[in-house]
Parts: structure tokens; sequence; C-alpha cells
């Protein structure tokens, strides 16, 4: 990971353009990073907020041997990186949201887009995109985002270096990949169930079609999806959407 890094001043969103090295052939690993992204993406169709010089605004080239079916199991691969990375760097103790917004006190520091290009039920290529705020201060936010987001500055009260930030990353990426690749999804999993906020909570999960569940979350099933019993002590599989804790 990171043996070819595009570093740009200003772009639209580095998710359009790892894309476009993935498509001219770039390997696993590649990775873009932009200064400042002008419409940064979200999960759910949200916008990011990516201020210039203040954050990490990350993608990165993903090679998936696997059937289309485990690219949850990637994002939360992702999840545990990022929050590793974190937790070594500022001795923040960031945790995991499900599926993988990283929180500090109840607030976001961090969230992961993982995209993918997909032909005839095959993976041709995923992009994992991280972006942290990492010096932004408490008057760099607008006003919608003050209660909701937080930043690793503002949290470890220090500026943290952004090079250094992205080497662990780019370390924790490589060495949990080497880990899935060779002994599965398994060892994943325990590590990010170890990181979650979610696990043993009450939870009510929207998913993708818009079904509402509340219970308690009580762990991953093998496929990577968020496990959530109901008070009548039904297991339901929550595969995508976002819950509230
Ligand atoms: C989320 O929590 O909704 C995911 C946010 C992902 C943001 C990153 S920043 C780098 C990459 N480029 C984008 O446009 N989005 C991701």
């Amino acid at each position: 990971f990171g043996q070819r890094i595009v570093i740009l001043d200003s772009t639209v969103s580095t998710q359009q353009d790892a894309m476009r090295l993935a498509e001219e052939g770039a390997p696993e690993g590649t990775v873009v990073l932009a200064e400042e992204q002008t419409a940064g993406r979200g999960r759910l169709g949200r916008k990011w907020f990516s201020p210039r010089g203040k954050g990490v605004w990350m993608s990165i080239v993903l090679r998936p041997t696997q059937p289309l079916g485990f690219t949850p199991q990637l994002t939360l691969l992702t999840g545990v990186a990022v929050c590793r990375a974190i937790r070594r760097l500022t001795g923040v103790e960031a945790g995991i949201k499900w599926p993988n917004d990283l929180l500090i006190h109840g607030r976001k520091v961090s969230g992961i887009l993982l995209e993918s290009a997909t032909e005839d039920q095959r993976v041709r290529y995923c992009i994992a995109g991280i972006g942290i705020d990492v010096n932004l201060n408490t008057d760099d936010y607008p006003e919608e985002l003050t209660q909701l987001g937080t930043s690793l500055k503002i949290e470890a009260e220090r500026e943290i270096d952004r090079t250094e930030l992205i080497a662990a990353v780019l370390e924790e990426m490589e060495q949990l990949c080497r880990l899935y690749a060779e002994q599965g999804f398994q060892p994943i999993a325990m590590l990010w169930e170890a990181l979650s906020v979610t696990i043993n909570r009450s939870v009510r999960a929207h998913t993708g079609q818009g079904i509402a569940v509340e219970g308690t979350a009580v762990g991953l099933d093998p496929s990577g999806a968020l496990v959530v019993e109901t008070d009548q002590g039904e297991r339901i599989q929550v595969i995508s959407g976002d819950i509230q804790l």
C-alpha cells in the first residue's frame, strides 16, 4: 500500500480520481490524496465536508478476489484500520459505530465510503474512501455539523501530523488485508467487535430499504452484517443502512 501516491491540491472527490486510476489498471494499494475536495461524497448520498489542509481526504484502490457479497467485510476492515491508526498515533480512544463511523465522545471524527465496480456478479475493484477530521478547530465546522463532528486536534488537544497519520493508516490497511487473505474474516470481525461502540447497545436500524428494526446489537455474522436481537428474541441481520444508538 502506498507504493504509488497521487497528491492533488484540489479535486472534486478523490473517489472519482481513484476510480479513474483503477479503470486504467492501477494496482491494489494505489492512493489518491487531496488537500481539499469541492464535492466530497459521504455514504447514503450525503456530502462530506472537506476543508483545505485540515483533514485526510484519501481514496485507496482495492482489488479483492472474493465474490461480490464480501465487500461489506472490506468496509469493516477499513474501519478497523483507521481506528487502530488513530488510537496508535493520538492515544485518543476512537470507537467504531456500525458500519464504520469513527466516534470520539459520541461525535464523528472519520467516515468511510466503500464503492465497488462490478461486472457479471464479479468485483472489478473497490475504492475505499477515508475522510478523517484531523486539524479542524471548533469554529471551522459549519453550524449543522458543530454538534455532530469533532476532530483529532480538538480531542487530543494538539496538532496531529497528517503525514504520520496517513502512513499509519496505510500500514494498518496492509497488515489487515494480509491477515484477511490468510485467515479470512473471523479475526477481522473480532478486532472490529473489540473496537466497536455498537455491540451490546440498544439500536434502531434503518436498512437501505427503509425498514426499521429495534433491538440490541449482538455481534457480526460471518458475512459482516450486524445482528440485532429484538425484544421478542428474534435475530435480524442488518446489511446496509444506518443505526441510531
Ligand atoms: C461517510 O461517513 O459518509 C463517508 C465519508 C467518506 C469521505 C471520504 S473523504 C475521501 C473520499 N472522497 C470522497 O468524496 N469521500 C471519501
